[in-house]
C-alpha cells in the first residue's frame, strides 16, 4: 500500500527554532516551505529540500499549516503583514513566546482574516526538536488541534492546554516557573560546593536523580493545593523550614548568597508563626495565592480560563 502524502508546512522564520524545526519536517518526508527575514539562513534548508519562498505571502499560500517560531508577537504581525490575505482558510501556529492576552489578539486577527489559530509554546530546545526530550503546548479550538495533531507531532510530542488562546502561554509560564525554582536553587547549591572546594560538577548527576524522584512528589502537592487539605503531608512545614533554613546558613558561612532561598523560608517562617508548622510543605500555596479571587468567586469567563 503507497503511503498517504505528508502535509505540506510552512515554516515563517528560520531562526534557531525555525530552523530546527524546519529541518525535522524535511527529514519527515513533508514538503516544507521556508520564508525569513533574512533570506540567506534558508540556503542549508534548500540544499536539503526546502523551498524558499520569495515572501511570506508566497510562503503561507504554499500549504494549509502555517508554523511561526519568530522572536515575538510583534515579530509575528510584521511577518504576517503582506500576507494576511492568503491566510483565509488556513491555520496559524503561532509559535513564539507572547504575553497571553497577546495570543488572543493574534487569534482574533487570525480570525478577522478567515484563518484558523493555535498558539504554541515551545518547552524544548533546538537540539531536542524532533525527539522525546522536549514537548510543545497547544491552546486554541480543539477540533483545529486535533487535524493537525499528527503534523504537529513531528516537532514534539504536543499537548492541548485548553480553548483560550492564551492557555498554552499561561502553562508554558507555569512549566518554566517550575524548572527556574529548580535551576536556581541548583546555583545556589553549586556556588556552596565550590566555596567549600568541591567541583559543583559533582553536584549535577546527585541532583539530576533526586529531580527525577521528586517528579514522582508534583501529583501529591497539585492535590494537596487543590483540596486544601494538608494535614496528611509527609513533608511538613517545620521539617523543611528548618531544611532551608540550614542550608541558608551553610552558604553563608562561606559567603555564598542566600538570596534564593530567602523568599522561601520567609514563607515557611509566617506558616510556622501561624501555628501551621504540622501541615505538608504544600500549605505555601495558601500564602501564595492569598491575593488572588477564590475559585467560587470567579466568573464563568474566568473559570473556562486556566
Ligand atoms: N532558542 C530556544 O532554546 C527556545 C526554546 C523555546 C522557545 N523559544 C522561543 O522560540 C521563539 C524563537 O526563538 P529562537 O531561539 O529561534 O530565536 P532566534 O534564533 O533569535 O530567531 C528569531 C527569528 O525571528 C525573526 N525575526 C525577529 N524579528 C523579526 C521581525 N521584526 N520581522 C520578521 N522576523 C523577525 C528572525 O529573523 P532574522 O533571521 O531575519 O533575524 C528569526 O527568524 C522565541 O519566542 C523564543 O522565546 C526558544
Amino acid at each position: 500500500m503507497s503511503e498517504r502524502p505528508k502535509q505540506p508546512v510552512t515554516v515563517l522564520g528560520l531562526g534557531r527554532m525555525g530552523t530546527a524545526i524546519a529541518g525535522a519536517y524535511l527529514d519527515a518526508g513533508h514538503p516544507v516551505t521556508v520564508w525569513n527575514r533574512t533570506a540567506s539562513k534558508a540556503g542549508p534548508l534548500v540544499a536539503r529540500g526546502a523551498v524558499r519562498a520569495p515572501g511570506a505571502a508566497e510562503a503561507v499560500a504554499a500549504g494549509p499549516l502555517v508554523l511561526a517560531p519568530l522572536l515575538d508577537r510583534d515579530a509575528v504581525r510584521r511577518a504576517l503583514a503582506p500576507a494576511a490575505a492568503e491566510l483565509r482558510g488556513r491555520t496559524l501556529v503561532n509559535l513564539a513566546n507572547c504575553a497571553p492576552e497577546q495570543a488572543r489578539e493574534l487569534a482574533e486577527w487570525a480570525a478577522a482574516h478567515g484563518a484558523g489559530y493555535l498558539d504554541g509554546a515551545m518547552l524544548a530546545l533546538p537540539r531536542t526538536v524532533a525527539t522525546s526530550s522536549g514537548f510543545f503546548l497547544y491552546s486554541g479550538a480543539r477540533d483545529t488541534f486535533d487535524r493537525f495533531r499528527a503534523a504537529l507531532e513531528v516537532m514534539a510530542p504536543a499537548h492541548w492546554s485548553g480553548p483560550d488562546p492564551g492557555a498554552a502561554e499561561i502553562h508554558n509560564l507555569a512549566v518554566l516557573g517550575t524548572g527556574y525554582a529548580a535551576l536556581a536553587g541548583f546555583l545556589h547549591s553549586a556556588a556552596v560546593l565550590d566555596a567549600v572546594g568541591t567541583s559543583p560538577e559533582t553536584l549535577a548527576p546527585l541532583a539530576a536523580q533526586w529531580l527525577r524522584g521528586m517528579a514522582d512528589f508534583l501529583p501529591d502537592l497539585a492535590r494537596e493545593a487543590a483540596s486544601g487539605a494538608y494535614a496528611d503531608g509527609v513533608s511538613t512545614i517545620d521539617l523543611n523550614r528548618a531544611a532551608v533554613d540550614a542550608l541558608i546558613r551553610l552558604g553563608g558561612a562561606h559567603g555564598v548568597a542566600g538570596d534564593v532561598h530567602a523568599p522561601l523560608k520567609a514563607l515557611l517562617d509566617r506558616r510556622a508563626a501561624d501555628g501551621r508548622g504540622q501541615d505538608s510543605f504544600s500549605a505555601v500555596f495558601e500564602l501564595l495565592r492569598a491575593g488572588a479571587p477564590r475559585r467560587t468567586e470567579r466568573t464563568a469567563g474566568e473559570r473556562a480560563r486556566p
